[in-house]
């Protein structure tokens, strides 16, 4: 299984049933915690094997599927070693998850529960009183298949070059005439950046004085945040309609499909 694979197939199972984890299986996957990046290499973390059962046992206080582990593996970390410490070990972790995926296992982030009983767990361990024991991953046999989680899509989350932006559309109440005007030219010129908008190739055209549509304004601003209070700002006078641009840079290239994140008419 390669690492993409590994990837789309982790997923975090809370019901497991007893399997045969060959040591060399375990510390495959403690050595890709071992093998994590970590911030300037300061490697603040050491792994716990756990195959005992009475010790299995115990950690279900954390949380009770991990009685029905094969084994676990828990991750101590020096907090005074290094201020990454946290994200040392989740590095670790990520990369122990992915390769108890790829070596066929099922496996549990464990770190909220364990942190209600930290403490508790750090004496069922033996772990000095000064180091942090944050994570443990049990892992077993899935008793049944599942899926991952769902996970928020790809366009939503991914931007090219930049933070989103919002291309706020501000249609100023003239008279009749100007307006329908105004409102036809604009409404023209939104369908054709909706529409690829290549013929957008700027911000200057989107401010243009000579653009023809006087009774409009648009405004390319960072967030929806500021599109709520500026169509609140303009409501009364206004007409104002948002569109989400994913690349503020580039708008004619990245204006997306409009997810109307505003309306206000008077
Ligand atoms: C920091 C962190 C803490 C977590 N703590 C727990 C936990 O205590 N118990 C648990 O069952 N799952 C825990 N999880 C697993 C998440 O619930 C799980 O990753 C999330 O629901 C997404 O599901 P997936 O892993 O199947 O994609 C934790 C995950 C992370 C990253």
């Amino acid at each position: 299984m390669n690492v993409f694979e590994a990837i789309e197939q982790r997923r975090s199972v809370r019901s497991l049933v007893p399997t045969e984890i060959p040591m060399e299986d375990l510390e495959k996957i403690v050595d890709a915690g071992r093998l994590a990046a970590s911030g300037m290499n300061t490697q603040p973390r050491e792994f716990i094997i756990i195959t005992d059962k009475k010790i299995i046992e115990q950690l279900s206080m954390a949380q009770g599927f991990i009685r029905d582990a094969s084994a676990v593996i828990a991750i101590v970390a020096d907090e005074s070693a290094s201020r990454f410490w946290l994200e040392d070990m989740s590095a670790s972790t990520s990369n122990m998850l992915l390769a108890a995926t790829a070596l066929g296992y099922a496996s549990c982030w464990v770190e909220g529960t364990l942190l209600r009983v930290e403490d508790e767990a750090k004496k069922v361990l033996g772990v000095p009183a000064d180091k942090k024991l944050i994570v443990a991953i049990p892992l077993g046999k899935a008793a049944r298949a599942g899926s991952q989680a769902p996970k928020k899509p790809f366009d939503e989350i991914v931007h090219y070059d930049g933070i989103p932006a919002i291309l706020l559309r501000i249609s100023r109440l003239g008279d009749r005439g100007k307006r329908a005007k105004g409102k036809m030219e604009i409404s023209v010129m939104v369908r054709e950046i909706m529409s690829g908008c290549e013929r957008i190739t700027n911000y200057e055209l989107l401010h243009a004085p000579d653009f023809g549509v006087r009774s409009s304004e648009f405004f390319l601003i960072p967030n929806s945040d500021a599109v709520l209070s500026a169509c609140a700002l303009h409501a009364d006078r206004s007409r104002c309609e948002a569109f989400r641009v994913r690349n503020p840079k580039s708008v004619h290239s990245t204006l997306v499909a409009n997810p109307s994140a505003t309306s206000n008419s008077k």
